[in-house]
């Protein structure tokens, strides 16, 4: 199993459902009473979720760790998405967001999501195939397009799952009602915040790529393109940093989640 770190979600799902929540208007959060927030992680969606809705809202996830964070935002319990410590149709609504694409048969945890809600199901799932880098760094956008290509070539599991959870939802025997898109886009720009030069400085020393090292090297990449890319990735590291100094360093980044809501 993949794990993540707090610091990582933190830094991913920074601003995420701020600028616009009409995406998750299919999940008639104000008529559900009891939601189920599962891979919640450290419960950046699990906020949202209770903003959105009078219900109660409740975090699930296998990570201990992570899930003493979430706590501080909504009731949790530990489990394993495919065996839900909940009876039929306990809860009206369960939800996750980037749980399908680190599950390696996505359906079998629909089909649990089915059991235990007597209503709808949704799924919040990226397509990292498709996510989109504009820098002011030129090597970046060519260097972030080479590691994504290895990572995806070398990962288990859909990562690239995006729209097409709606056939998993279809397989696992639930009806789709409607698919949304929802771009997060993350900016970085003078006055660069501590995630910002955290994120630089993890491309100077390579540790961002680091982390990803071994996915890589189980696809098509030898270990001699890797260091190429590692050496490469490093410098363009240094360059962001040094336009950082002169104010000049500006990143976009578009990542296309789809929620697919589905009634059971
Ligand atoms: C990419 S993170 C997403 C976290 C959170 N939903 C968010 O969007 O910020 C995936 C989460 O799924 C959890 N996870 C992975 N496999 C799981 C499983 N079989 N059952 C329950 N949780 C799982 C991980 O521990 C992690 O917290």
């Amino acid at each position: 199993m993949r794990e993540f770190s707090e610091d990582y979600l933190h830094r991913t799902r920074r601003g995420m459902w701020d600028d616009s929540r009409d995406a998750l208007e299919p999940l008639e959060l104000a008529s559900h009473e009891r939601v189920l927030d599962v891979g919640c992680g450290t419960g950046e969606l699990s906020r949202v979720l209770a903003d959105d809705s009078p219900g109660e809202v409740i975090g699930c996830d296998v990570d201990l760790e992570l899930l003493s964070i979430a706590r501080e935002r909504v009731p949790v319990v530990a489990s394993d998405a495919r065996r839900l410590p909940f009876s039929a149709d306990a809860v009206d609504l369960v939800v996750c967001q980037a749980l399908l694409i680190n599950l390696p048969d996505p359906a079998a945890a629909l089909e649990e999501f089915a059991r235990v809600s007597s209503d709808l199901v949704a799924a919040v799932e990226p397509n990292n195939a498709a996510v989109a880098v504009d820098s002011s760094v030129d090597a970046e956008n060519d260097l972030e397009r080479r590691a994504r290509t290895a990572y995806l070539d070398g990962v288990e599991t859909d990562v690239a799952l995006g729209s097409d959870a709606s056939e998993t939802f279809e397989a696992a025997g639930i009806d789709v009602l409607e698919t949304r898109r929802y771009d997060h886009v993350r900016t970085i720009e003078p006055p660069y915040s501590d995630h910002a030069l955290i994120a630089a400085r993890r491309k100077a020393t390579g540790a961002g790529l680091a982390d990803d090292r071994e996915t890589m090297l189980s696809g098509e990449l030898t270990e001699a393109e890797y260091d190429e890319l590692r050496s490469a990735w490093r410098e363009m590291g240094r360059t962001a940093i040094e336009q950082m100094e002169s104010g000049e360093y500006r990143r976009t980044e578009a990542v296309p989640f789809f929620v697919t809501v589905g009634r059971v």
